[in-house]
């Protein structure tokens, strides 16, 4: 029986079940999420895809409904195929049956507490349609800044699709692009190689973000706060801005690969701010040839360097097959390469200096919250519009311009770490994360938005 009574609705409402799309950036911040809400009394169900399923014995507090995403399909193509959306539209097709069963059997429970609301990543656009059939609110969590957002709404995917296939000897592909002037051509083929595709991607998340009870996003007032004024015209449903979530919880719970714990005792060796970090995230891949012009750029630079190589992100190779002759025995106690790091504990620690990162969502607010500078070297889809806030509207980074190329990258490093640029996007950034400790705490924006969330899913 539905309760009318809303105060009693509020106190007995307090089930939640999350739906996050199966990649490392999205199920991070959709399980920070998760233990956040949890702590503010909420029973947690989750629901994920088999392929890159989170581990249930580190979050013995939620309970986990795996179900068949058939991605085992289409999964070798993750290799070789850069295309995003491709991945994503296909697991708004094969997850639609599976998660509609899955969830119709779980509100139909004996015995359970009432649902409040469904929160699935925005990228689930198919979701929302399921929860209408189903009389459940939804909720989306987008994963990324608003400004990604908004450029997103901006661009001429459909329109003017020609102009995502600009090269470098075209005359516009270093001009800004009319549509969203912070991003020049040049950025704009990385975002799409296949314009179509992801205009149909985008309208149907967007389209879907608009009919959702509300939208969660993992940023803060002050970083975006001229956007968010936007985002509130453009997405007329309850807007919650608590970010950043890995300062509530850190992303070790939900790493879907073992992180190597042994570099923090070599970080504890090296001198205060002289060590380069260098990671490209849990998906983009380089290269061969990208991949040796970073290992010459690192070893002709004099600074530490602590290097996360994922297996798989060299294309054609395991792991660190293509290294330049010799460039392990050359680089001796000065550097270190790891298959994954635990990426906040290195970028708190006091000896780092600058983080080479490709400006996935998760790393760019990491990099951020502990006043880190960034040199940007954006690979896909968000990254090189986060790419451009960072340097361009922020000034915490300095954008690898030209790729990876041996001398731009020993520019750029030695740009962060020596000059007097340097120092002034180490007082911007430091100043950032001070902004983000006030918004956290008591009173602050993200606080309040927390607690206007937790009041919000509450009266749902
Ligand atoms: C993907 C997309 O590429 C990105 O554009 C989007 O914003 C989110 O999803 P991803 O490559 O996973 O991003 O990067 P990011 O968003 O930065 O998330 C990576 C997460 O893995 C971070 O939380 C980071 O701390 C963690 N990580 C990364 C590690 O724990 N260890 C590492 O060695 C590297």
């Amino acid at each position: 029986m539905v309760t009318t009574d809303p105060s009693l609705r509020s106190a007995t409402r307090r089930r939640i079940i999350l739906f996050p799309t199966p990649f490392q950036g999205h199920i991070n911040p959709m399980l920070q999420l998760a233990n956040i809400l949890h702590t503010h009394g909420f029973q947690i169900t989750i629901i994920h895809a088999k392929f890159n399923a989170p581990n249930p014995s580190n979050h013995p507090h939620f309970s986990f409904k795996p179900i068949n995403d058939g991605f085992a399909e289409i999964a070798d193509q993750l290799a070789t195929n850069q295309d995003a959306t491709f991945f994503l539209k296909y697991l708004n097709k094969s997850c639609m049956d599976p998660f509609r069963d899955c969830l119709a059997g779980l509100l139909a429970e004996p015995g359970q507490d009432p649902v409040a609301c469904l929160i699935t990543d925005a990228a689930f656009y198919f979701a929302q349609a399921v929860a209408d059939e189903l009389k459940l609110p939804r909720m989306a969590l987008r994963t990324s800044n608003l400004g990604c957002v908004l450029a997103y709404d901006a661009l001429p995917f459909n329109s003017k699709p020609a102009c995502f296939y600009l090269t470098k000897q075209d005359t516009d592909y270093e001009a800004s692009v009319p549509e969203f002037p912070l991003l020049k051509f040049k950025d704009i083929v990385k975002i799409a190689t296949n314009p179509q595709g992801m205009g149909e991607f985008v309208t149907n998340m967007l389209t879907q973000m608009r009919a959702s009870s509300g939208i969660i996003w993992n940023t803060f007032k002050e970083l975006e706060e001229h956007d968010l004024e936007t985002v509130t015209q453009v997405f007329p449903v309850p807007s919650f801005t608590l970010g950043p979530f890995h300062e509530y919880f850190p992303a070790t719970s939900s790493s879907l690969i073992e992180q190597d714990r042994t570099i923090l005792s070599w970080l504890d060796k090296q001198a205060p701010k002289s060590v380069v970090y260098v990671s490209f995230g849990s998906v983009a891949r380089i290269t061969e040839s990208e991949f040796q012009e970073v290992a010459h750029g690192l070893s002709n630079i004099g600074f530490p360097f602590l290097w996360v190589v994922r297996p798989g992100t060299v294309a054609g190779s395991e792991w660190l097959e293509s290294l330049p002759e010799n460039f392990v025995e050359g680089m001796g106690e000065r550097g270190r390469i790891v298959k994954w790091s635990p990426q906040q504990e290195v970028l708190a620690h006091p000896a780092t200096g600058c983080f080479w990162t490709h400006n996935g969502w998760n790393s760019t607010l990491e990099s951020i919250c502990e006043g880190v500078p960034m040199i940007c070297s954006p690979c896909f889809v968000d990254q090189p519009i986060n790419a451009r806030y960072a340097s361009d509207v922020w000034k915490i980074g300095v954008f690898l311009e030209d790729g990876f190329e041996r001398t731009g990258i020993e520019m750029a490093i030695k740009r962060v770490m020596m000059d007097k640029e340097g120092e002034e996007i180490r007082e911007r950034i430091s100043c950032l994360k001070e902004k983000v400790k006030l918004s956290l705490d008591e009173g602050g924006s993200s606080f309040q938005s927390l607690k206007s969330l937790v009041d919000y899913i509450s009266s749902l």
